[in-house]
């Protein structure tokens, strides 16, 4: 699949984007026909079947040491889908031995990299092949649109899985020239055990950011999936069985964060931690990784990404990304353009125009044709995003669409789009994570990059210009991990991905990603003959 944007492909009602759609969509007829009133319908039955509920240990699915599971839920109804088994502290010491062996007795770390290579890329081929069944299982079990995840995300995780295939043949390290009569070279190293925190707005995605290049450097790791979504990582994994990968090499966790997650952070046996979630719960698994064994740590967290559409911008262009830069996966997106600014001069029809496509934008049951917007992931997020909305209203900003919840079953939320949003109210300031729009208004450059600077995060953030020196400037002062120029949500393998300040540190996917599973070691041998050096 060629780089397209997220927002490029999703954007349904742009007929140049639907042209750009070509095989993927055939949508057409969708476009005017729903509203955001339209109801929630009786739930469409997925046809998948659920065959994986257990704990992937050492190449066996297996219950719980203490017999226990607990229930994953379809967020269009609030009722179970199935019962998983919940891993606690021993499974988790169970897996991580299981891991640790695989590692130091292994065959995994000992095959050459292109046997290593080989089985990522047929599990690739598997995964390709399963496709469908995978992306209703993330439909399922998280609320997102089905065409989304077949269309967009099981491809971009297909192709990130053979984007690092072809890294684990690649990696080597370098001659170095020292100061005196040695041959100095490094060896670019597995550094052992990893434990992997996944969260649950994009189970497969995060899954293999880390897993993909944990597995092409030759790492063994226990992958710890999200309560809330426990399903495809189960079923992907055996495909990896499936493909050759030894047992203990890739051990799969279900439970809860401070059980099975702190078990996994703390693990005196696990030489490295990657986290993907939020900022509050990244400070307590750092905590947990210095104060046992300080294992290496990558964290990926939130963000209050702004967006800046400046005076000479493409207006319809801004509109439409950044409408999907905060609707997109139901505005559950650690770089949601949750913040964005709009030059005085363009202000008003922008706000127009945002209120028009958030009209247009289908919500409803996420297995159907053409919706663009499933519910929320459960109650509780479900509750937290209507509060911000409250918040918003009592604080002044100027609700312009939405704000209510649509159906009265399951957690379906209206597009929201606020205006009038000031800097120091709470949904100018803190991640909601739902589909809430917040329109702020600046009249200097100057003056934006310093409003847009003014958080704590630092992930992501759009900029909107024909402007080459409005952009370079931009692109320089944002303290981000990402900007992305009059596109938005342009993701793919080979772009690196991260967070500045509390949106954490270290990048995953791309080369740096490597970097997260490799640890470096200095090879020094005396030269016999210095006549040679
Ligand atoms: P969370 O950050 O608590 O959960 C992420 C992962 O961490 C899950 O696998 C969870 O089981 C695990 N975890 C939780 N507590 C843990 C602990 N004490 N030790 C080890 N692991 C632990 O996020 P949650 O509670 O699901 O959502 C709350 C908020 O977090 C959301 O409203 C959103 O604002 C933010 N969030 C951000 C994400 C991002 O991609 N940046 C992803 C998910 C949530
Ligand atoms: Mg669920």
């Amino acid at each position: 699949m060629a780089t397209r944007s997220l927002s490029s492909i999703l954007s349904i009602s742009s007929t140049s984007s639907l042209r750009s759609l070509g095989r993927y969509f055939s949508w057409g007829r969708a476009i005017n026909r729903f509203s955001t009133s339209v109801a929630i319908e009786e739930p469409i039955r997925p046809t998948v079947q659920i065959d994986y509920t257990q704990l992937l240990i050492n190449g066996q699915f297996v219950d719980a040491a203490s017999g226990k599971t607990f229930p994953t839920l379809d967020p269009r109804t609030g009722e179970v889908i199935a019962h998983v088994a919940e891993g606690d502290t021993e499974d988790v010491n169970r897996a991580v031995s299981a891991a640790r062996k695989a590692f130091d007795e292994g065959p995994w770390p000992k095959m050459t990299p292109y046997e290593r290579s080989c089985i990522i890329y047929r599990f690739a081929d598997l995964l390709e092949k399963h496709r469908n069944e995978v992306a209703a299982l993330e439909t399922w079990d998280n609320g997102k649109p089905y065409e989304q995840a077949a269309n967009v995300e099981i491809p971009l995780v297909i192709r990130t899985f053979r984007y690092y295939a072809g890294w684990a043949d690649k990696i080597h390290g370098l001659t170095v020239p020292a100061d005196g009569p040695y041959h100095v070279q490094t060896l670019h190293e597995p550094i052992g055990v990893a434990g992997q925190l996944v969260p649950w707005n994009f189970p497969l995605l995060i899954y293999c950011w880390k897993v993909g290049p944990a597995l092409a450097c030759g790492n063994t790791m226990v992958l710890k999936t999200a309560e809330l979504t426990p399903l495809s990582a189960l079923y992907v994994s055996k495909l990896f069985l499936e493909a050759g990968l030894p047992p203990g090499v890739l051990n799969v966790i279900s439970g809860f964060g401070p059980t099975a997650g702190a078990a996994l952070s703390s693990h005196m046996d696990v030489d490295k931690l990657d986290f993907t979630g939020s900022t509050e719960t990244g400070k307590i698994v750092l905590g947990l990784a210095s104060k046992s064994n300080l294992k290496k740590v990558t964290l990926e967290l939130g963000g209050k990404s702004p967006i800046i559409v400046c005076e000479d911008a493409d207006i319809d262009l801004a509109v439409e990304h950044a409408h999907s830069a905060v609707f997109f996966n139901q505005g559950q997106c650690c770089c949601a353009g949750s913040r964005t600014f709009v030059h005085e001069s363009v202000y008003n029809e922008f706000i127009e125009k945002a209120k028009a496509r958030a009209l247009k934008r289908v919500v409803g049951d996420p297995f159907k044709k053409g919706v663009e917007q499933g519910p929320q992931i459960n109650g509780e997020q479900f509750k937290k995003i209507l509060n911000y909305i409250r918040s918003g209203i009592e604080s002044g900003a100027t609700l312009e669409f939405g704000g209510e919840r649509v159906g009265s079953k399951g957690y379906y939320i209206q597009p929201t789009v606020f205006s009038n949003v000031e800097d120091n109210m709470l949904i100018a300031k803190e991640e909601i994570f739902g589909p809430v729009q917040s329109i702020l208004k600046f009249k200097t450059l100057d003056e934006v990059i310093r409003r847009a600077n003014t958080t704590q995060f630092g992930l992501a953030a759009g900029v909107f210009t024909k402007n080459i020196d409005t952009a370079n400037t931009l692109t320089r002062a944002l303290r981000v991990g990402t900007v992305w120029i009059n596109c938005y949500f342009v993701f793919d393998a080979a772009i690196p991905f991260g967070g500045n300040k509390m949106s954490g540190n270290g990048r995953e996917k791309g080369m740096y990603g490597l970097s997260n599973y490799l640890q470096v070691k200095a090879v020094v041998t005396p030269l016999k003959n210095p006549a040679w050096l």
